[in-house]
């Protein structure tokens, strides 16, 4: 059986007039954990699936960890989202099974329509991805032609083929850095406190769709105070994603696999860690002498219900892994006709990121519009 857990949150706001989304309220299906016994056969079962499907598993540092540990002892991943584009894009295998939420499954369709990609829970979401109808976006868009339009991977397919680049938060700030350089004006769009970062780190001129992200939004930053104060030794380590008096108290902010990184080259023996609480496995697992404490969503000013675990990671289980292997339900479809321009944004962050990754110039990406 299903429990089903409201998750009220502040309303996207949509930066034009100030007009409330229509979105009340996000809603997710947590499903009771499984006993030792069944967590084994269930993986004993997807193991034998993955290898008689020709399938491989791409699931996100959020999810639970049973689908992390899978993931790479099958030879699949366990990543960011950038990475997760990237591994199902170059795989060869025919079928993905991607754990995380929806933008992450389409953004594979988009990248390789020939594969199957199977997701365990197709009502899986993002509250920036819920916040950013893309009738609304549009109309955001052509308010202002004078601006590149960037958006974060965390949205949907018909808002991808609107956008000029993609990004994620491990490659934003390169990207929006060099789209500045060459002169360009950027619309931002979803989340107001990621594009509000990047704004104040690469001084680029920018408009912001109103987004945010639930869990990331709802961290206190006088509560975290509070709890530095206890751990005088710990540094910070915090996601983007936050609101900007939290990033103030950060010692590193970092996507993800920056927050990854961070903890692994910081000589701190403690680290009190502001994003999604399904990191901890990962940086636990990778860190063993290391001690991470979760930033502080509760206090006085607090309403988060998901404290800091996000309610749509939360439903990607390995029963339904199971499940959509061996039915080949939940077969992520996007629409053809807007396959060809929603993959315009993300192969241009992917060449971009490769590019960057390999030490090779990557002015010669990004259109020059004169001085900036
Ligand atoms: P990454 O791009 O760092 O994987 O983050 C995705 C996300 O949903 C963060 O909340
Ligand atoms: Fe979206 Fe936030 Fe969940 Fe990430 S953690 S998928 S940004 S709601």
């Amino acid at each position: 059986m299903n429990t089903v857990i409201d998750v009220e949150y502040e309303q996207p706001m949509d930066s034009r007039d100030g007009a409330v989304c229509s979105t009340r309220h996000a809603w997710a299906k947590v499903q009771p954990e499984p006993g030792p016994a069944e967590r084994a056969a269930l993986k004993d079962r997807i193991r034998h699936l993955l290898k008689a499907r020709n399938a491989v598993m791409v699931s996100h540092y959020y999810v639970h960890p049973d689908l992390q540990d899978l993931a790479e002892e099958t030879g699949g991943i366990v990543s960011d989202s950038l990475e997760m584009a990237r591994f199902g894009r170059d795989h060869a295998a025919q079928t993905l099974v991607v754990s995380g939420v929806r933008f992450m499954g389409e953004t594979a369709k988009i990248l390789s329509p020939e594969k199957t990609v199977l997701m365990p829970d197709l009502d899986a979401t993002c509250s920036l991805d819920l916040g950013c109808p893309s009738l609304e976006f549009q109309a955001f868009c052509d308010a202002h032609p004078d601006r590149t339009v960037v958006v974060y991977a965390n949205t949907s397919a018909e808002v991808k083929a609107r956008a000029d680049w993609l990004v994620t938060s491990s490659c934003a700030l390169d990207i929006v850095r060099a789209l500045k350089a060459a002169g360009h004006k950027i619309l931002w769009a979803p989340d107001r406190h990621l594009g509000d970062y990047i704004r104040r780190e690469t001084g680029a001129d920018m408009v912001f769709w109103n987004g945010a992200c639930i869990v990331h939004d709802e961290f206190k930053a006088l509560e975290l105070e509070l709890l530095k104060k206890e751990h005088p030794g710990a540094k910070v380590l915090v996601h983007p994603e936050s609101p900007a008096e939290v990033v103030a108290l950060a010692d590193a902010v970092g996507s993800t696999s920056g927050i990854l990184k961070a903890a692994q080259d910081m000589e701190a023996r403690e680290f009190i860690v502001a994003t999604d609480n399904g990191m901890l496995h990962k940086l636990r697992t990778l860190n063993p002498g290391k001690v991470f404490i979760e930033a502080p969503t509760a206090g006085n000013s607090a309403t988060c219900k998901s404290c800091a675990h996000c309610p749509w990671m939360a439903m990607n289980t390995l029963a339904d892994v199971a499940r959509v292997l061996e039915s080949g339900a939940n077969a992520i479809e996007v629409d053809p006709a807007l396959i060809p321009r929603a993959r315009q944004p993300i192969d241009r962050m992917l060449a971009f990121t490769a590019a960057l990754r390999g030490g090779q110039p990557v002015g010669a990406l990004v259109p020059h519009l004169g001085a900036a």
